[in-house]
């Protein structure tokens, strides 16, 4: 399925990024010609989701390249892979939760031990447009394997609830949770998605709603707050959702309120799926307790589209990631295999050292 728009282009060296702080009310591309201007994009939100960001973070490493070794051979002469190893510090440090960045930059390292200046250029680009086509090929084969989770339907359509946006917007195309969703419509698999409208920055409402409703898929908006009365309520038999970072015990860093979906998803006999590619997963970390979980301005709390809506003075916690452990979760499907009630041992068996190579 086409998703019929572009929001990571990359042209005559520039990197374009659809605004996403503007969805739904104005499709406008942003300009990043420095890596500051992506880092700043970056943080800022234009481009957002844990596969995305890696992916603008291998084109910013291009344009660093670029920006030290472009011009002339007299540009050759000086400390370029120096130069170029401080750019890739600051742009991984743009956002602390979703490994995929630092995932993307380290690929980028790795290439650039060894690559003579004047292939550098070329094996950057070549390297930053393989990290991008991959995660949409992906993408497509994680939506394949979820569907087949759902054989066990017996056929009878069913609901499904998701968090956060997963889609085309928050990977290189098509999405994760979200493109499960896209294919289980597809087959007829489901009749109905509920999308959380993801307090406080709204990725539910903003984007995952924009997504579905241009793809003629059926999507209710609800309250983050309404998911356990809908799960109660209403025919939701899975809560598909994306990660942000999967440690090696199975624990899920995701978008703040995950957690609580998971548990009410458990007490209301609703399965939960993780779908995620594997620059997704940090076997460096033993568990969830290890994930810096970043923490974003009070504003997006205090303040409702520009209006104040707390009272001044207020004491604010904005954790815009929270980690639902393993045991609540019954699949996480990524590109290399279904790992079923995730635990240390499931995982080793599917990203162990060996395995990985
Ligand atoms: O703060 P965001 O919007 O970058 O958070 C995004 C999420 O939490 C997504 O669920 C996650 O990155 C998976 S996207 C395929």
């Amino acid at each position: 399925m086409n998703t019929g728009f572009n929001h990571i282009v990359w042209k005559n060296n520039t990197l374009y990024l659809l605004d996403q702080r503007k969805l739904p009310l104005h499709e406008e591309m942003v300009e990043c010609k420095t890596v500051e201007a992506v880092i700043e994009a970056i943080k800022c939100m234009v481009v957002r989701g844990a596969p995305a960001i890696g992916i603008v973070a291998a084109y910013a490493a291009v344009i660093s390249v670029n920006s030290y070794l472009d011009e002339s051979e007299s540009n050759r002469e000086i400390e370029w892979r120096e130069a170029i190893a401080t750019d890739l510090d600051q742009i991984e440090q743009a956002r602390p939760t979703a490994v995929n960045l630092m995932w993307a930059v380290n690929e980028m390292r790795q290439l650039l031990i060894s690559v003579e200046a004047k292939d550098a250029c070329n094996r950057a680009h070549e390297l930053a447009v393989k990290i991008h086509r991959e995660d949409i090929e992906s993408n497509t084969r994680m939506a394949e394997m979820a569907c087949e989770l759902f054989a066990d339907s017996e056929g009878a359509a069913f609901s499904v609830i998701t968090h956060c946006n997963t889609g085309s917007l928050a990977t290189g195309g098509y999405g994760t949770a979200l493109g499960v969703i896209r294919k289980a419509w597809e087959r007829k698999l489901i009749d109905q998605v509920y999308a959380d409208e993801t307090r406080p920055w709204l990725q539910g409402a903003r984007l995952t709603a924009w997504e579905l409703q241009r793809d003629g898929v059926p999507v209710t908006l609800n309250a983050d707050g309404a998911a356990a009365w809908l799960m109660a309520e209403k025919n939701i038999r899975w809560a598909i959702v994306g990660a942000d970072r999967i440690t090696a015990n199975g624990d899920v860093a995701n978008k703040i309120g995950t957690y609580a979906l998971a548990i009410q998803a458990r007490y209301h006999g609703v399965k939960f799926m993780v779908v995620a590619p594997s620059s997704t997963i940090d076997m460096q970390l033993a568990s969830g307790k290890d994930i810096e979980i970043e923490m974003r301005t009070e504003h997006e709390l205090t303040q409702f589209t520009g209006h104040r809506v707390a009272p001044e003075g207020i004491d604010v916690i904005n954790p815009v990631f929270d980690v639902t452990p393993a045991t609540l979760i019954d699949a996480i499907v990524t590109d290399k295999g279904v790992v079923l009630n995730p635990d240390e041992n499931s995982m080793a068996a599917l990203f162990g050292e060996s395995e990985q190579d």
